[in-house]
Protein backbone atom coordinates (compact mmCIF):
# COMPACT_ATOMS: atom_id res chain seq x y z
CA UNK A 1 0.00 0.00 0.00
CA UNK A 2 1.32 3.15 -0.80
CA UNK A 3 0.33 5.14 2.13
CA UNK A 4 1.93 2.82 4.36
CA UNK A 5 5.22 2.92 2.25
CA UNK A 6 5.50 6.53 2.98
CA UNK A 7 5.44 6.35 6.68
CA UNK A 8 9.16 6.17 7.44
CA UNK A 9 9.73 8.66 5.00
CA UNK A 10 8.08 11.67 6.91
CA UNK A 11 9.28 13.49 10.10
CA UNK A 12 7.13 14.83 12.89
CA UNK A 13 6.88 18.01 11.39
CA UNK A 14 5.21 16.75 8.32
CA UNK A 15 2.54 14.91 10.17
CA UNK A 16 2.14 18.39 12.08
CA UNK A 17 1.43 19.88 8.70
CA UNK A 18 -1.29 17.43 7.21
CA UNK A 19 -2.94 17.43 10.50
CA UNK A 20 -3.31 21.35 10.52
CA UNK A 21 -4.82 20.97 6.90
CA UNK A 22 -7.15 18.25 7.92
CA UNK A 23 -8.41 20.90 10.92
CA UNK A 24 -8.82 23.28 8.17
CA UNK A 25 -11.15 20.64 6.35
CA UNK A 26 -13.43 20.49 8.77
CA UNK A 27 -14.49 24.39 7.86
CA UNK A 28 -14.08 24.54 4.11
CA UNK A 29 -13.01 22.05 1.16
CA UNK A 30 -9.66 23.99 0.57
CA UNK A 31 -7.69 25.49 3.56
CA UNK A 32 -5.49 28.28 2.59
CA UNK A 33 -1.50 28.88 3.43
CA UNK A 34 -2.08 31.35 6.25
CA UNK A 35 -4.63 28.90 7.85
CA UNK A 36 -2.29 25.62 7.25
CA UNK A 37 0.18 28.09 9.31
CA UNK A 38 -2.17 28.81 12.01
CA UNK A 39 -3.04 25.75 12.56
CA UNK A 40 0.11 24.24 12.68
CA UNK A 41 1.71 26.96 14.66
CA UNK A 42 4.62 26.67 12.66
CA UNK A 43 6.33 30.16 11.35
CA UNK A 44 5.79 31.20 7.67
CA UNK A 45 8.96 29.75 6.60
CA UNK A 46 8.64 26.39 8.10
CA UNK A 47 4.82 26.01 6.77
CA UNK A 48 6.00 26.24 3.15
CA UNK A 49 8.73 24.24 3.47
CA UNK A 50 6.84 21.02 5.12
CA UNK A 51 3.88 21.77 2.33
CA UNK A 52 5.94 21.55 -0.21
CA UNK A 53 7.27 18.82 0.96
CA UNK A 54 4.14 16.99 1.61
CA UNK A 55 3.13 17.73 -2.14
CA UNK A 56 5.91 16.30 -3.16
CA UNK A 57 5.07 12.83 -1.81
CA UNK A 58 1.70 12.96 -3.44
CA UNK A 59 -0.28 13.66 -0.28
CA UNK A 60 -1.92 17.28 -0.50
CA UNK A 61 -3.61 18.92 -3.60
CA UNK A 62 -3.40 22.46 -4.70
CA UNK A 63 -6.09 24.69 -5.53
CA UNK A 64 -4.54 27.97 -7.18
CA UNK A 65 -7.99 28.97 -8.57
CA UNK A 66 -8.84 31.34 -5.39
CA UNK A 67 -7.07 34.72 -4.92
CA UNK A 68 -5.16 32.79 -1.99
CA UNK A 69 -3.27 29.48 -2.75
CA UNK A 70 -5.00 26.01 -1.03
CA UNK A 71 -4.91 22.97 -0.30
CA UNK A 72 -6.61 19.84 1.04
CA UNK A 73 -5.95 16.48 1.78
CA UNK A 74 -5.92 13.16 -0.81
CA UNK A 75 -7.10 9.73 0.55
CA UNK A 76 -3.63 8.69 0.73
CA UNK A 77 -2.49 11.55 3.38
CA UNK A 78 -5.71 10.06 5.11
CA UNK A 79 -4.30 6.38 5.13
CA UNK A 80 -1.24 7.67 6.36
CA UNK A 81 -2.22 9.97 9.33
CA UNK A 82 -4.74 6.78 10.59
CA UNK A 83 -2.37 4.73 10.16
CA UNK A 84 0.78 7.22 12.12
CA UNK A 85 -1.46 7.41 14.72
CA UNK A 86 -2.34 3.38 15.01
CA UNK A 87 1.31 2.84 14.63
CA UNK A 88 1.94 5.28 17.30
CA UNK A 89 -0.28 3.96 19.78
CA UNK A 90 1.13 0.86 19.55
CA UNK A 91 -1.93 -0.90 18.11
CA UNK A 92 -0.43 -2.41 14.71
CA UNK A 93 2.93 -2.08 13.83
CA UNK A 94 3.24 -3.94 10.27
CA UNK A 95 0.55 -3.43 7.43
CA UNK A 96 0.10 -7.12 5.14
CA UNK A 97 -1.62 -7.69 2.08
CA UNK A 98 -4.94 -6.66 0.49
CA UNK A 99 -6.96 -9.59 1.72
CA UNK A 100 -10.56 -8.01 0.96
CA UNK A 101 -11.96 -5.66 -1.60
CA UNK A 102 -15.83 -4.32 -0.70
CA UNK A 103 -17.96 -2.25 -2.00
CA UNK A 104 -16.63 0.80 -0.11
CA UNK A 105 -13.73 -0.42 1.61
CA UNK A 106 -10.28 -1.79 1.32
CA UNK A 107 -9.43 -4.56 3.74
CA UNK A 108 -5.78 -5.24 4.38
CA UNK A 109 -4.30 -8.05 6.76
CA UNK A 110 -1.51 -6.02 9.56
CA UNK A 111 0.30 -7.66 12.69
CA UNK A 112 1.02 -5.70 15.98
CA UNK A 113 4.44 -6.24 17.83
CA UNK A 114 3.76 -9.80 19.36
CA UNK A 115 3.01 -11.22 15.68
CA UNK A 116 -0.94 -11.23 16.37
CA UNK A 117 -2.68 -10.39 12.89
CA UNK A 118 -5.65 -8.44 12.34
CA UNK A 119 -7.66 -7.02 9.99
CA UNK A 120 -7.73 -3.32 8.79
CA UNK A 121 -10.77 -1.58 6.90
CA UNK A 122 -10.33 1.55 5.03
CA UNK A 123 -13.03 3.18 5.03
CA UNK A 124 -13.49 4.59 0.98
CA UNK A 125 -17.22 6.00 0.45
CA UNK A 126 -17.31 8.32 -2.11
CA UNK A 127 -13.89 6.73 -3.94
CA UNK A 128 -15.45 7.63 -7.21
CA UNK A 129 -18.67 9.49 -6.61
CA UNK A 130 -21.12 9.51 -4.01
CA UNK A 131 -23.01 6.93 -5.24
CA UNK A 132 -26.02 6.14 -2.75
CA UNK A 133 -26.11 9.83 -2.16
CA UNK A 134 -28.80 8.88 0.48
CA UNK A 135 -26.93 6.35 2.79
CA UNK A 136 -23.89 9.35 3.42
CA UNK A 137 -26.94 11.74 4.17
CA UNK A 138 -28.17 9.12 6.93
CA UNK A 139 -24.72 8.95 8.25
CA UNK A 140 -24.10 12.45 8.05
CA UNK A 141 -27.16 14.04 9.48
CA UNK A 142 -28.17 17.52 9.42
CA UNK A 143 -24.30 18.32 9.09
CA UNK A 144 -24.64 19.70 5.35
CA UNK A 145 -20.80 19.90 4.23
CA UNK A 146 -20.70 16.67 2.68
CA UNK A 147 -17.14 15.89 2.55
CA UNK A 148 -15.51 12.28 2.12
CA UNK A 149 -13.11 12.72 4.97
CA UNK A 150 -16.17 13.13 6.94
CA UNK A 151 -18.48 10.51 5.93
CA UNK A 152 -15.29 7.64 6.21
CA UNK A 153 -14.97 9.00 9.29
CA UNK A 154 -18.35 8.28 11.24
CA UNK A 155 -18.96 5.21 8.85
CA UNK A 156 -16.10 3.94 10.75
CA UNK A 157 -17.21 4.71 14.43
CA UNK A 158 -20.25 3.54 13.26
CA UNK A 159 -18.96 0.12 12.70
CA UNK A 160 -16.75 -0.17 15.19
CA UNK A 161 -19.56 0.71 17.64
CA UNK A 162 -22.05 -1.69 16.27
CA UNK A 163 -18.77 -4.45 16.43
CA UNK A 164 -18.28 -3.19 20.28
CA UNK A 165 -21.95 -3.87 21.36
CA UNK A 166 -22.41 -6.78 19.47
CA UNK A 167 -18.70 -8.02 20.77
CA UNK A 168 -20.40 -8.57 24.25
CA UNK A 169 -22.84 -11.49 23.20
CA UNK A 170 -19.72 -12.89 22.40
CA UNK A 171 -20.26 -14.36 19.31
CA UNK A 172 -18.84 -15.34 15.81
CA UNK A 173 -18.16 -11.58 15.16
CA UNK A 174 -15.30 -9.37 15.43
CA UNK A 175 -13.21 -8.50 17.98
CA UNK A 176 -12.99 -4.87 17.81
CA UNK A 177 -9.80 -3.54 18.34
CA UNK A 178 -8.92 0.30 17.23
CA UNK A 179 -10.31 3.01 14.98
CA UNK A 180 -8.80 5.24 14.23
CA UNK A 181 -9.84 8.19 11.43
CA UNK A 182 -11.99 6.10 8.54
CA UNK A 183 -9.98 2.67 9.59
CA UNK A 184 -10.92 0.11 12.15
CA UNK A 185 -8.81 -2.46 13.15
CA UNK A 186 -10.65 -5.63 14.51
CA UNK A 187 -9.86 -9.58 14.92
CA UNK A 188 -8.90 -11.32 11.73
CA UNK A 189 -10.35 -14.54 10.52
CA UNK A 190 -8.41 -16.62 8.12
CA UNK A 191 -10.70 -17.88 5.27
CA UNK A 192 -13.05 -17.12 2.03
CA UNK A 193 -16.51 -15.86 1.97
CA UNK A 194 -18.97 -17.96 2.04
CA UNK A 195 -20.27 -16.96 -1.64
CA UNK A 196 -16.66 -18.37 -3.11
CA UNK A 197 -17.11 -21.98 -1.45
CA UNK A 198 -18.15 -24.78 -3.80
CA UNK A 199 -18.50 -27.11 -0.87
CA UNK A 200 -18.54 -27.29 2.93
CA UNK A 201 -18.22 -29.60 5.70
CA UNK A 202 -21.35 -29.45 7.80
CA UNK A 203 -23.49 -27.17 5.71
CA UNK A 204 -26.45 -27.69 8.23
CA UNK A 205 -24.51 -27.18 11.10
CA UNK A 206 -22.98 -23.81 9.45
CA UNK A 207 -26.34 -23.01 8.67
CA UNK A 208 -28.36 -23.50 11.94
CA UNK A 209 -25.34 -21.30 13.82
CA UNK A 210 -25.54 -18.37 11.75
CA UNK A 211 -29.40 -17.81 12.18
CA UNK A 212 -28.75 -19.17 15.92
CA UNK A 213 -26.30 -15.84 16.34
CA UNK A 214 -28.31 -13.21 14.37
CA UNK A 215 -31.65 -14.17 16.82
CA UNK A 216 -29.30 -13.95 19.78
CA UNK A 217 -27.88 -10.63 18.18
CA UNK A 218 -31.89 -9.40 17.58
CA UNK A 219 -32.98 -10.30 20.69
CA UNK A 220 -30.61 -9.66 23.34
CA UNK A 221 -28.54 -6.70 21.73
CA UNK A 222 -31.73 -5.51 20.01
CA UNK A 223 -29.23 -5.52 16.58
CA UNK A 224 -30.34 -5.94 12.97
CA UNK A 225 -27.22 -6.42 10.27
CA UNK A 226 -29.31 -5.06 7.41
CA UNK A 227 -26.48 -6.52 5.12
CA UNK A 228 -26.46 -10.12 5.50
CA UNK A 229 -25.33 -12.95 2.82
CA UNK A 230 -22.88 -14.82 1.24
CA UNK A 231 -20.84 -11.88 0.85
CA UNK A 232 -20.78 -10.78 4.72
CA UNK A 233 -19.93 -14.27 6.41
CA UNK A 234 -16.29 -15.66 5.97
CA UNK A 235 -15.90 -19.37 6.91
CA UNK A 236 -12.58 -20.82 7.71
CA UNK A 237 -10.89 -24.32 6.65
CA UNK A 238 -12.01 -25.53 10.03
CA UNK A 239 -15.52 -24.38 9.95
CA UNK A 240 -15.64 -21.25 12.34
CA UNK A 241 -17.14 -18.62 11.20
CA UNK A 242 -17.24 -14.66 11.49
CA UNK A 243 -19.89 -12.32 10.04
CA UNK A 244 -18.35 -9.15 9.47
CA UNK A 245 -19.51 -6.07 8.00
CA UNK A 246 -21.84 -4.06 10.29
CA UNK A 247 -22.26 -0.57 8.63
CA UNK A 248 -25.52 -0.96 7.94
CA UNK A 249 -27.00 -2.28 10.95
CA UNK A 250 -29.94 -0.52 12.79
CA UNK A 251 -31.76 -1.24 15.75
CA UNK A 252 -34.44 -3.15 16.12
CA UNK A 253 -36.63 -0.36 16.86
CA UNK A 254 -36.19 1.08 13.56
CA UNK A 255 -39.19 1.98 11.13
CA UNK A 256 -37.70 -0.61 8.68
CA UNK A 257 -36.54 -3.07 11.60
CA UNK A 258 -38.81 -5.92 10.27
CA UNK A 259 -38.30 -6.06 6.74
CA UNK A 260 -34.32 -5.70 6.64
CA UNK A 261 -34.26 -8.75 9.61
CA UNK A 262 -36.61 -10.62 7.49
CA UNK A 263 -34.16 -9.90 4.45
CA UNK A 264 -31.01 -11.37 5.86
CA UNK A 265 -32.87 -14.22 7.27
CA UNK A 266 -34.51 -14.72 3.96
CA UNK A 267 -31.11 -14.35 2.50
CA UNK A 268 -29.02 -17.05 4.14
CA UNK A 269 -31.99 -19.23 3.68
CA UNK A 270 -32.21 -19.32 0.22
CA UNK A 271 -28.47 -19.47 -0.06
CA UNK A 272 -27.90 -22.76 1.63
CA UNK A 273 -30.95 -23.99 0.52
CA UNK A 274 -30.01 -23.00 -3.35
CA UNK A 275 -26.16 -23.80 -2.96
CA UNK A 276 -26.02 -26.66 -0.07
CA UNK A 277 -29.53 -28.05 -0.21
CA UNK A 278 -30.61 -27.19 3.30
CA UNK A 279 -34.47 -27.12 3.28
CA UNK A 280 -35.67 -24.93 5.85
CA UNK A 281 -39.09 -23.27 6.81
CA UNK A 282 -38.59 -19.52 6.20
CA UNK A 283 -41.61 -17.83 8.03
CA UNK A 284 -41.05 -20.46 11.05
CA UNK A 285 -37.64 -19.18 11.76
CA UNK A 286 -38.50 -15.62 10.89
CA UNK A 287 -41.58 -16.13 13.53
CA UNK A 288 -39.35 -17.36 15.73
CA UNK A 289 -37.34 -14.03 16.25
CA UNK A 290 -40.40 -12.17 17.40
CA UNK A 291 -41.19 -15.13 20.74
N1 LIG B 1 -12.38 -9.38 10.18
C1 LIG B 1 -12.12 -9.90 8.98
N2 LIG B 1 -11.45 -11.07 8.86
C2 LIG B 1 -11.21 -11.59 7.64
N3 LIG B 1 -11.55 -11.02 6.48
C3 LIG B 1 -12.21 -9.85 6.52
C4 LIG B 1 -12.54 -9.22 7.75
N4 LIG B 1 -13.19 -8.08 7.49
C5 LIG B 1 -13.28 -7.99 6.15
N5 LIG B 1 -12.69 -9.04 5.55
C6 LIG B 1 -12.57 -9.26 4.09
O1 LIG B 1 -12.70 -8.01 3.40
C7 LIG B 1 -13.85 -8.00 2.56
C8 LIG B 1 -14.54 -6.64 2.62
O2 LIG B 1 -14.94 -6.37 3.94
P1 LIG B 1 -16.40 -5.82 4.29
O3 LIG B 1 -17.44 -6.76 3.82
O4 LIG B 1 -16.41 -5.47 5.72
O5 LIG B 1 -16.39 -4.50 3.41
P2 LIG B 1 -17.41 -3.89 2.37
O6 LIG B 1 -18.21 -4.95 1.70
O7 LIG B 1 -16.70 -2.89 1.59
O8 LIG B 1 -18.29 -3.16 3.39
P3 LIG B 1 -19.31 -1.99 3.24
O9 LIG B 1 -20.58 -2.68 2.76
O10 LIG B 1 -19.38 -1.50 4.61
O11 LIG B 1 -18.76 -1.04 2.26
C9 LIG B 1 -14.71 -9.14 3.06
O12 LIG B 1 -15.55 -9.64 2.08
C10 LIG B 1 -13.67 -10.15 3.56
O13 LIG B 1 -13.14 -10.88 2.50
MG1 LIG C 1 -19.05 -6.75 2.52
Amino acid sequence: MEAAKLLKSLEKEDFRILMAIEIGMKRSEYVTINNIKFYSRYKMEETLFRLNKVHKFDLIIRNTSKYEIAYNLNSKAYDLLALHTLVKKNVISQLGPLIGKGKESDVYSCMDDNGKIYALKFYRMGRTSFRNIKMYRDIIGDRGHLSWLYVNRLAARKEFEALTKIFKLKLNTPKPIAYNRHVIVMSYLRGKELVYYKQIKKPLKIFRRIIKQIKIIYQKAHMIHGDLGEFNIVLSERGNILIIDWLQWVPSDHPNANTLLERDIINICHFFQKKFNIESNVNEIITSFYK
